[in-house]
């Protein structure tokens, strides 16, 4: 009998294909409507993998009811959807997608900067909008970002993507982690920074932690306050690090100058949400890695270690 996989969420049969040669491969039918979490569990009692995406809560009533499983692949670098410490009592392996998709999330996390800075959804809304009457003198100015000093909260592969896209623009660029790179500091002159120091110094803000205990609520009312007026602050990382209520309120009392966010901390974001009415945030619906190149690359990776797996070898990237 051939082992089974749950896949989660409509997937390019060039990605699948490798996977129907070997295993009975069952496949969500859609691919923009998550699959409902009554199937997700019917499914996982009898599935060896499961192929999942970042909407999936992979969870302890999951693992307790998946009585053949051995591998979660997640179709992503951040893995806060899948209860690790289940996985890990259950037996169960979990991998990731890390560094195929870092320089993809770079650009995009350097996009929002761009867009917030210079205000570019703004303006082109007003275009077509029709609202262009003239060259105006002091229409849709911005921040600059040449020359500006960028500071990094989360200076791992993307991060440290994002600091050298940076040097091209000749800014200054600050880091906080938990563990300082000196490397990253020798060969680049990129600075290790306090947060709190970073937060008062920085032009820009660049958010790329994975969302944990720890970073859940890092940037709220207080670190806010101590940011520029004219900062601009941009979330990459994972809805939930920043706290969007202290951020609305920052944003609409100038405490600071912009947003550029992809993540929310509930996704996707509902359309009545206050963030949404102000102009001054730039907001894009999670789509870091999403060229077709890397999307395309995160599935190989996906389908290797599943495979490895279920072969009886050990997967790449596993993070349990
Ligand atoms: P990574 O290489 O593991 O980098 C994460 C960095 O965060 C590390 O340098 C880590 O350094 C730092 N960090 C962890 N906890 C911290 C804390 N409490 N305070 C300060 N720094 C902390 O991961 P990556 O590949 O760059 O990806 C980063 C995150 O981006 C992912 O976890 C994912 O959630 C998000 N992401 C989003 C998209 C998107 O579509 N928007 C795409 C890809 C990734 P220390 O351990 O030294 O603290
Ligand atoms: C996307 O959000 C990822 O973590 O890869």
């Amino acid at each position: 009998m051939k082992k089974t996989v749950f896949i989660t969420r409509q997937l390019p049969d060039e990605a699948v294909a490798p996977l129907r040669e070997r295993f009975d491969v069952d496949m969500w039918g859609s691919e923009d409507e998550p699959v409902p979490r009554d199937v997700l569990l019917e499914k996982a009692e009898t599935a060896h993998a499961l192929w999942t995406v970042i909407s999936e809560e992979v969870d302890r009533e999951l693992f307790g009811r998946a009585k053949n499983l051995e591998i979660v692949a997640n179709m992503a670098v951040g893995y806060n959807n899948i209860d690790t410490e289940a996985a890990k009592e259950h037996g169960v392996a979990v991998t990731n997608t890390p560094g195929v998709l870092t320089e993809t999330t770079a650009d995009l996390a350097f996009t929002l900067m761009l867009a917030a800075a210079r205000r570019t959804g703004q303006a082109e809304k007003a275009l077509r909008a029709g609202e262009w009457k003239s060259w105006t003198p002091m229409g849709f100015t911005g921040q600059d970002i040449f020359g500006a000093t960028l500071g990094i909260i989360g200076m791992g592969r993307i991060g440290e993507g994002v600091a050298r896209r940076a040097r091209g623009f000749d800014m200054d660029v600050f880091y906080h982690n938990r563990t300082r790179k000196p490397e990253a500091e020798s060969m680049h002159g990129f600075r290790y920074s306090g947060l709190d120091d970073l937060l008062r110094r920085s032009d820009f803000i660049v958010v790329l932690t994975p969302l944990t205990d720890e970073t859940r609520g890092l940037i709220g009312a207080r670190e806010l306050g101590l940011m520029k007026e004219t900062a601009v602050l941009v979330n990459a990382a994972r809805g939930g690090i920043i706290d969007e209520e202290a951020l609305y309120d920052a944003l609409r009392s100038g405490q600071i100058w912009a947003a550029g966010l992809d993540v929310f901390e509930e996704e996707p974001i509902g359309l009545e949400h206050p963030l949404l009415e102000l102009p001054n945030v730039t907001a894009l619906p999670h789509i870091g890695s999403a060229s077709i190149k890397t999307r395309l690359a995160m599935m190989k990776l996906n389908a290797e270690t599943i495979t490895d797996c279920l072969e009886g070898r050990q997967p790449a990237n596993r993070v349990v």
